[in-house]
């Protein structure tokens, strides 16, 4: 890897190889480690495929955070000048009913990534937060300056890691560190060759969408409509992947461009909210087919409605998202009528 290329840890989950795909596509030489627990080597293939000629600037190991030997050669072996962390499980249930597994692979992982970041030197982090921290906001939008808390084990390792961050940082104010709390990342890479390809029973609602429509799954659950709410049922900022991609890229140039930054936080969200009722029936327009749905009670948890205040993200990385709901339910309708099986059943060499 050459001088002042990017570790992206997670790079090739969904999130991430988006990311990865727009830094190449900006000129950086990127490093991706991934232990493909929840991704596919095919994303590289097609990441590779989509990069055209700056596909030699991406290099792949497959390692894992909680592994701190095959961390710290990482380091040796390369020069980075920043990382983008992704890597960590994401799914609620999972993580309520296996929380140690979770504190174990999110946090120990990322101590593990910083304490070898802090060896080499390598002081500039953005950090993959969420919504998740607001916990159930009172009042919308959120700003980032609500108070925060968690109501399972996944949102808890994202809020621990949030504060291991800031004491970092207190400690050694060379770090600049971001950590950008992502609203409800949907949609697709438009070429319809990238997207989601959750493993098991989707958690969150348009992968589950997506996998009725394609017959994968009989019918949606809709999770309660007696919120107060415009059609009852909840309340989302849902962000297209490109656009959540690109505010990777702004957060990255901020990093560069602001010694003494700090360890901020910045919403990645698009101000807007959508029902989910609104989502199925923009998602059946985009795949030109029902999307057949019953109602049930609310999910335990669950707020009636969140959506971002973006000020801060327009104000410190000039970044607004683009994209619309439409854009989000056509990309994310390509990628899975073109891929019903996601990554699954192709081989490496596709
Ligand atoms: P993803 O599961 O597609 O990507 C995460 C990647 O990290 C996977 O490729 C997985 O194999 C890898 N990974 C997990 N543990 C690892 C470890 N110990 N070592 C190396 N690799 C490891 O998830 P995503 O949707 O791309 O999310 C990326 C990040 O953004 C996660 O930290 C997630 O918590 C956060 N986030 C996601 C959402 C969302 O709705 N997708 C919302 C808010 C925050
Ligand atoms: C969920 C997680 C949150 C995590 C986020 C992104 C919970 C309580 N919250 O948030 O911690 O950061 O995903 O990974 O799990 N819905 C249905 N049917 C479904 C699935 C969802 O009706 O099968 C509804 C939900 O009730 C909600 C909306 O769709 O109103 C969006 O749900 P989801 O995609 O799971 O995202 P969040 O609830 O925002």
């Amino acid at each position: 890897m050459t001088s002042g290329s990017i570790l992206v840890t997670g790079g090739l989950g969904f999130i991430g190889s988006h990311t990865v795909l727009v830094l190449l596509e900006n000129g950086y030489s990127v490093g991706i480690v991934d232990n493909l627990h929840n991704a596919s080597e095919v994303a590289l293939v097609r990441l590779k495929e989509l990069a055209g000629a700056a596909a030699d600037k991406v290099t792949f190991v497959k390692g894992d955070l909680c592994d701190p030997d095959a961390i710290e050669q990482l380091f040796i072996n390369n020069n980075f000048s920043a990382v983008i962390h992704f890597a960590g499980l994401k799914a609620v249930g999972e993580s309520v009913a296996k929380p140690l597994f979770y504190y174990h692979n999110n946090i120990s992982g990322t101590v593990n990534l910083l304490a070898a970041m802090d060896r080499h030197g390598v002081r500039n982090l953005v950090f993959s937060s969420s919504a998740t921290v607001y916990g159930q906001p009172k009042t919308v939008p959120a700003t980032e300056d609500f108070p925060t808390g968690a109501a399972n084990p996944y949102g808890r390792t994202k809020l621990f890691i949030e504060e291991i961050c800031k004491d970092v940082h207190t400690a050694n104010q060379e770090w600049r560190i971001i950590l950008l709390r992502y609203f409800n990342p949907v949609g697709a890479h438009p070429s319809g060759r990238m997207g989601e390809d959750p493993k098991g029973i989707p958690n969150n609602l348009m992968p589950f969408v997506q996998q009725v429509a394609v017959g994968r799954r009989e019918q949606l659950t809709v999770y309660g409509n007696d919120y107060p709410t415009k059609d009852g049922t909840g309340v989302r900022d849902y962000i297209h992947v490109v656009d959540l991609a690109e505010g990777h890229l702004a957060a990255l140039r901020k990093l560069e461009a602001t010694p003494g930054l700090g360890c901020i936080p910045i919403n990645l969200g698009t101000g807007r909210g959508t029902s989910v009722l609104e989502m199925v029936a923009a998602f059946e327009k985009a795949a030109g087919k029902k999307i057949p749905y019953k109602l049930a009670a609310r999910r335990p948890g669950d707020s009636a409605e969140v959506f971002a205040s973006t000020t801060l993200a327009d104000k410190e990385l000039g970044w607004k998202a683009r994209l619309t709901v439409e854009d989000m339910c056509r990309d994310q309708w390509k990628w899975a009528s073109e891929n019903p099986n996601g990554y699954g059943d192709q081989g490496a060499q596709d």
